[in-house]
């Protein structure tokens, strides 16, 4: 039942303990066709775990994995349709950047042509491919696959140098296109950039999204890294203790976080402690302020967001808040202001005016900046 309206690829009610330790807690996720998803959370909360159990490596405690409609869950992964480029890059170090790429053609000729509608334990498999020498690709189709891969990730030049002395971003690079000249469905990503400097790891981001965009390949993507996340993904799913604390486009997650944690782990944001008073009014810092339509019930206590973008510096009898300047400091294309106001509690604000430390100054925002969030058990 493939057709383009059913996900590419869904967890469902995954969850997954070591031992007495559970690491994954009833993680609903679905992903599309041509998506770029990104995994992204803190250490520890699981990332890794669910892009294991994506791929096959890891079985869940309890849940199941759909591919197109059908459930995966006890598929093996090299029966999968997916392939994994790890954080260690796995590269075979006595093998040229060529030989790397070809690997993987290689081996699945070998294991694909001859038995194409035999079912084989994986130890026959690998007993069969040792003694069949039969290939799918002769080495001229090899070559001109290897080559097309190699100019798509810039390594053009490179195939016969020795992968033990290429740099992190070239070997990451092979790593790549080692995982794509299979064309998978989907490819699994894990941590892949965070061991490269800041500039290589930029260039390798725009390098990756174009990647995806010409290929049609599924990525999946984990990091911790949330400028990276907002900058790659289609679509972000943010992780905690186990958990998905929200998921949608880098828009909707900065725009409308669900939540405190969900709010300060990307990007920078006020939050204060507020009520609803009724559907278009809220309380916080003591007063009423008009705001866009809220379903939150009256009377509900919420964390109210507002980004250090969104507020204007003023005159103090033009704001809607009022404080003192306590710092400022230039970061480039803005300067950040912490004001203290009023009731001691202290807001960013970033702005390009030069505001001295010291000034009593307004504070300013739209109706539409209020965020309003549920507060946090
Ligand atoms: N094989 C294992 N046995 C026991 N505990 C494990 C195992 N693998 C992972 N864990 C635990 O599960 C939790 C989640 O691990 P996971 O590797 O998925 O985190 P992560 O989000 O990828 O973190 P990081 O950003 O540090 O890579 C951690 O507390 C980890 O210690
Ligand atoms: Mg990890």
């Amino acid at each position: 039942m493939e057709n383009n309206n059913t996900p590419l690829i869904e967890l469902r009610n995954i969850s997954k303990s070591f031992g007495e330790t559970k690491v994954l807690r009833n993680i609903n996720l679905t992903i599309n066709r041509n998506e770029f998803v990104t995994l992204l959370g803190p250490s520890g909360c699981g990332k890794t775990t669910t892009l294991r159990i994506l791929g096959g490596f890891e079985s869940p405690t309890s849940g199941e994995v759909y591919f197109e409609g059908k459930d995966i869950s006890s598929v093996p992964p090299y029966e999968r349709e997916s392939n994994t480029v790890f954080q260690s890059y796995a590269l075979f170090p006595h093998l040229d950047v060529y030989d790397n790429i070809a690997f993987g053609l290689r081996i699945e000729t070998l294991e694909k042509r001859e038995y194409p509608n035999v079912e084989l334990t994986k130890k026959e498999k690998i007993k069969k491919f040792f003694y069949n020498k039969t290939k799918k690709y002769t080495e001229t189709e090899i070559e001109e696959k290897v080559n097309a891969v190699i100019k798509l990730v810039n390594l053009t030049g490179m195939e016969n140098r020795s992968v033990t002395n290429l740099s992190g971003g070239q070997r990451q690079r092979v790593a790549i296109a080692r995982a794509i000249i299979l064309r998978p469905k989907i490819l699994l990503l894990d941590e892949s950039l965070s061991a490269l400097d800041l500039k290589l790891r930029k260039d390798m981001q725009y390098e990756l999204k174009e990647l995806q965009r010409s290929t049609g390949i599924t990525f999946v993507f984990v990091t911790h890294d949330q400028e990276e996340a907002l900058t790659m993904s289609d679509k972000i799913v943010l992780m905690k203790d186990g958990n998905v604390e929200q998921q949608g486009t880098a828009e909707e997650i900065y725009n409308e976080p669900v939540n405190r944690y969900v709010a300060n782990f990307i990007g920078d944001s006020n939050i204060l402690s507020g009520k609803v008073i009724d559907s278009r009014h809220v309380e916080f810092d003591g007063e009423k302020f008009l705001m866009d339509e809220t379903n939150f019930p009256d009377g509900t206590e919420v964390d109210v967001m507002m980004r250090p973008e969104d507020l204007d510096i003023v005159y103090p009898s033009k704001g809607k808040l009022t404080g003192v300047v306590d710092s400022i400091f230039f970061k480039g294309v803005f300067y950040e202001v912490d004001v203290t106001l009023d009731n001691k509690r202290i807001v960013t604000i970033h702005t390009t005016d030069y505001i001295p430390a010291g000034k009593k100054v307004g504070i300013n925002f739209d109706t539409e900046d209020i965020t309003l969030m549920e507060k946090m058990k």
